[in-house]
């Protein structure tokens, strides 16, 4: 991490942090992972070596800016969703200022869209923090993406436990997946699919 970049990074944790406590229109909050959360998604994408990294909830670009850190060292690309132009407008920017543009694909669309259009077997390492009401109905899908030995991270594992439990109880039943909650952050739900 460039001291450039983790310049960008401190200035987005202000800004998400002052936006959240005036807006009240959920939908421009920027509900960022925190710091040390972001330190543990780039150290995964290097200990991993994950190379197409998929993002499903990108807000402002926070988290995508982490993990970009991370597939510039594997060579790796990232393919960031979120549903909101707002949001994009603003990742666009702090994109082009973390100087992680290059890395970065952007999907302007509705998860379940994206999750469904991918082909199986073609993630190497999925985040997902989004619309947690609907993990069940996409859990078929991000099942089906990763690829044998792909990586699964979600956020709100301890923030939210209620709203989190039934995707974690599917995991926990999936005999292909090995999980566990990572107390760092809001909690990490990180799910290892099997190399079969
Ligand atoms: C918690 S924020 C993501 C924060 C981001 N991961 C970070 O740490 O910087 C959730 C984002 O998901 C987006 N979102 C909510 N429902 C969505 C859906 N069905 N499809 C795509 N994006 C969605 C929202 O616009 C919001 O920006």
């Amino acid at each position: 991490m460039t001291p450039a970049r983790r310049d960008v990074l401190r200035e987005m944790e202000r800004f998400g942090a002052e936006t959240d406590a005036r807006e009240t229109d959920n939908t421009r909050r920027m509900r960022n992972i925190t710091f040390d959360t972001g330190e543990l998604l780039s150290m995964l994408v290097r200990m991993t070596n994950a190379r197409r990294v998929l993002e499903v909830g990108m807000s402002n670009g926070y988290s995508t800016i982490w993990r970009a850190d991370g597939v510039e060292a594997t060579g790796g690309r990232i393919e960031t969703v979120d549903a909101s132009e707002y949001k994009h407008r603003l990742a666009r920017a702090n994109f082009t200022r973390a100087a992680v543009s290059h890395l970065i694909d952007l999907r302007l669309e509705d998860a379940g869209t994206v999750l469904r259009d991918r082909a199986a077997e073609s993630v190497e390492f999925l985040f997902l923090d989004t619309q947690r009401a609907r993990y069940i109905e996409w859990w078929p899908d991000v099942r089906r993406v990763l690829v044998p030995g792909g990586l699964l991270v979600v956020d709100n594992a301890t923030s939210h436990p209620d709203e989190m439990r039934p995707l974690m109880s599917l995991v926990q039943a999936d005999s292909e997946f090995t999980s566990l909650t990572i107390p760092v952050g809001k909690g990490e739900f990180v799910a290892l699919k099997s190399r079969g």
